[in-house]
């Protein structure tokens, strides 16, 4: 997440964040990345956890420049999440959606690619999106994913790599493209490891898009 929202902030002069499924407040938050490139950054995190609106607090420290709001709602509906998050961004401004770790949420695949286009089409053309999601990387991990089910958990969908590949069509990828994401523009210090079998990646929504 650091890595691809300091890229948006510092490279492509992003200024605007849609973090969809945002999870818990965790040490550094999307906004506090964004806002030490650029403390004028705006971001709206949603979720529909109520577990994560108990502690929603921790996700709205912006600097004075800046905004952050959190909107408690489901992304199977984009179009509630665009219309809430207006109230904090312009939507006519180029904004990045990120979507890490959270479409796997969704089982059905038609389904998780019309929330990724539902939301791009409501943004303008310089728009980002950021996307990061476990794939399957043969029977061992999909017993797992099969075993994490059973245990009452919200399903996670582990697919394939051609279909994380399928939630950036029609848009401009940024270098490297979709990789394991401990490979997408390291730093050059050595961090913690990412999860294995998580592709993910950065990609631009076109003017003809
Ligand atoms: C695995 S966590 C990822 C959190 C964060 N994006 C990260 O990368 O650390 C998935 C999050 O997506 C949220 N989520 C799952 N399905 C959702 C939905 N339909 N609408 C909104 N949020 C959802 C969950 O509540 C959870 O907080």
């Amino acid at each position: 997440m650091a890595r691809a929202v300091r890229f948006l902030a510092c490279e492509a002069g992003i200024r605007q964040f849609l973090d969809g499924g945002a999870g818990l407040p965790a040490a550094d938050n999307t906004h506090q990345v964004a806002q030490r490139a650029a403390p004028e950054c705006r971001v709206v995190y949603a979720d529909n956890d109520p577990f994560v609106l108990a502690h929603a607090r921790g996700l709205l420290t912006s600097t004075e420049e800046g905004a952050c709001a959190y909107v408690h709602a489901d992304m199977r509906e984009p179009r509630t999440i665009l219309t809430a998050a207006a109230g904090t961004l312009d939507l006519a401004q180029p904004t990045a959606v990120l979507l890490l770790g959270v479409l796997g949420h969704v089982s059905d695949y038609a389904e998780a690619r019309s929330i990724v286009s539902g939301l791009l089409n409501g943004l303008p053309p310089g728009s980002y999106l950021a996307l990061a999601d476990s794939v399957s990387s043969g029977p061992a991990h999909r017993e797992a994913g099969h075993q994490y089910a059973q245990t009452g958990a919200v399903p996670y969908q582990l697919r394939g790599p051609a279909e994380i590949h399928g939630f950036f069509a029609g848009l401009e990828p940024v270098e490297p493209g979709v990789v394991p994401i401990a490979g997408w523009r390291p730093d050059p210090s050595p961090v913690p490891s990412a999860p294995v079998g998580t592709l993910g990646g950065v990609a631009r929504k076109l003017a003809l898009a």
